[in-house]
């Protein structure tokens, strides 16, 4: 397992939201201290660019996600990637007789997900330290995994999909969310990159954002999956980066409000989308 000081470096913007957490930052509480993801508008037009608002979007993001899922009572449920424990918090407010895990390679992630959210509603809740490329669980042990706004972080997103077919049930499903970039990106890396990975590094830590849909079609079919949906929300979370923008997200500096415009940028043309995919473990 990483150190602490190994995490800083791998993911900087939580380094940045524990510290305005600890400085006791309502409004960067408010919007990120359950879900830590980009919202999710029905009507992009309505948005009022509030600290209210953006909170009821990313909750809106997950409800999107778990509907999808077709999530039920009952089901036994993995969140890899888990933040403070977001997503878990709202199916647990929604749904019973469910057993929660929640998976993280940050404990300091953990300690907050444990310390805010409590099972209601006849659900059972763990929180596990752990690399969602080596997942401590038991095969065909669970009805659904999620992943949200998390597999580019991962080490590898082949062994990620390996390891998640391998702990669902036949018929379970995979449901995540990511920003998938269109080829014609992938065509200009080679030139683009020296000047955009750093400064998304540097806001973000590790980050592979290089993964297109067709790659996702073929990883799929490699690892034994059946393709679900592949719904395109991006201009559902366009009002994400007015936001982010007042909040400083992921640091008061140039280097993270330059990431945080490249990204808005490149987002806004639609050159890199953000899809909820997902996928079903045949019978
Ligand atoms: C943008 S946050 C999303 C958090 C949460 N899914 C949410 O939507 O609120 C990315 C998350 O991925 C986690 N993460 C990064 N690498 C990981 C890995 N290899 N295994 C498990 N979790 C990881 C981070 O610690 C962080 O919680």
């Amino acid at each position: 397992m990483e150190s602490d000081k190994n995490l800083s470096t791998l993911l900087p913007y939580f380094d940045v939201l524990l510290e305005d957490f600890a400085e006791g930052n309502t409004d960067v509480i408010e919007c990120f201290g359950l879900h830590v993801h980009w919202g999710y508008w029905e009507n992009p037009g309505l948005a009022d660019g509030s600290t209210a608002d953006f909170a009821q979007a990313a909750e809106n993001l997950v409800r999107k996600m778990s509907d999808l899922a077709e999530t039920k009572n009952g089901m036994k449920i993995l969140d890899c990637g888990c933040g403070f424990g977001g997503n878990i918090s709202s199916l647990n407010q929604r749904f019973s007789n469910i057993e929660f895990v929640g998976l993280n390679i940050d404990p300091r992630q953990l300690d907050r997900a444990k310390s805010q959210v409590k099972a209601t509603h006849n659900n059972q809740i763990e929180f596990v330290e752990g690399d969602a490329c080596q997942l401590p669980f038991s095969d065909a042990s669970f009805d659904l995994v999620f992943a949200v706004e998390c597999i580019f972080h991962f080490p590898s997103r082949e062994k990620f999909f390996q390891e998640a077919r391998r702990v669902l049930k036949p018929g379970g499903k995979l449901v995540l969310s990511d920003f998938v970039p269109r080829e014609v990106v992938l065509s200009t890396w080679s030139f683009t990159s020296p000047f955009s990975q750093p400064l998304v590094t540097h806001a973000y830590g590790q980050v592979d954002a290089t993964y297109s849909l067709s790659k996702y079609r073929d990883l799929a079919k490699s690892t034994g999956f059946q393709i679900g949906n592949e719904i395109d929300i991006t201009q559902n979370t366009i009002p994400t980066y007015q936001v982010i923008r007042k909040l400083q997200f992921a640091g008061d500096n140039k280097k993270a409000a330059l990431g945080n415009w490249l990204i808005e940028i490149i987002s806004r043309l639609t050159l890199i989308r953000y899809l909820i995919l997902s996928y079903v473990k045949p019978f």
